[in-house]
């Protein structure tokens, strides 16, 4: 069973509530926070976050897309994060970072993105949840997605049963290449948000995603 992980990125700002209640048949829902400094981006922090956390049970799934994650970890956890996923190209120490996120309860993810060796995540597996794969540069959402990292999710795959969620691009086409490489936890912004109909945008992508 694949999941799939809507990003808020996409979503009216100006309606976050109901934004939020209409993607209720999605199994997470992706946060992106972007600090203007890891990414040429900012978008919104802890406090957005314990806001939306009174007006759903979904899984929080927060993609920390900043320069100095240990600093925050405390205040995410806190908000009401589930998996908090930092980059490994971040500028703290991945391992304290990973048990930081630990210590609160949450699920750690290292995410990795497009230029970077997968084989740099490696020595991780065993200490995390899932990792992440960017199949676009990070920092804006709409980007088209980059066929090349699919062979990062199948080297992951032979060695590990880890969960392998990919962000960035997935369309009802590549969450079938995703998913075909190892992925099995689909982020999607623009297929989900941008689409009028959003229960009917995530089925679509879940049927996509496991037709053989
Ligand atoms: C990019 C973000 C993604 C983005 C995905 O930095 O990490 O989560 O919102 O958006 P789409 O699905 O539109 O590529
Ligand atoms: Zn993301």
């Amino acid at each position: 069973m694949i999941k799939i992980s809507p990003s808020l990125l996409s979503a009216d700002f100006a309606d976050l509530k109901n934004e939020v209640c209409d993607i209720s048949s999605a199994d997470m829902l992706h946060l992106d926070v972007m600090d203007g400094h890891f990414v040429p981006n900012i978008t919104f922090g802890p406090p957005l976050i314990a806001s939306i956390r009174k007006y759903t049970d979904l899984i929080f799934d927060v993609h920390l897309m900043i320069s100095h994650p240990l600093k925050y970890i405390e205040a995410f956890a806190k908000a009401g994060s589930d998996i908090i996923s930092v980059h490994l190209e971040c500028d703290d120490n991945i391992d304290e970072c990973i048990s930081l996120i630990k210590k609160f309860g949450k699920k750690a993810c290292v995410v990795i993105n497009p230029d970077t060796e997968v084989e740099l995540v490696f020595p991780y597996l065993d200490k995390i949840d899932m990792v992440l794969i960017m199949s676009v540069y990070p920092g804006f959402g709409g980007q088209s997605f980059i066929e090349d990292v699919l062979e990062k999710a199948e080297k992951i795959r032979k060695i590990s049963d880890i969960d392998i969620e990919i962000d960035g691009g997935i369309n009802d086409k590549t969450i079938k290449k995703a998913v075909k490489a190892g992925c099995n936890v689909l982020v999607a912004g623009t297929a989900v948000f941008g689409k009028e109909n959003r229960s009917e945008a995530i089925e679509m992508l879940k049927n996509s995603g496991e037709e053989k």
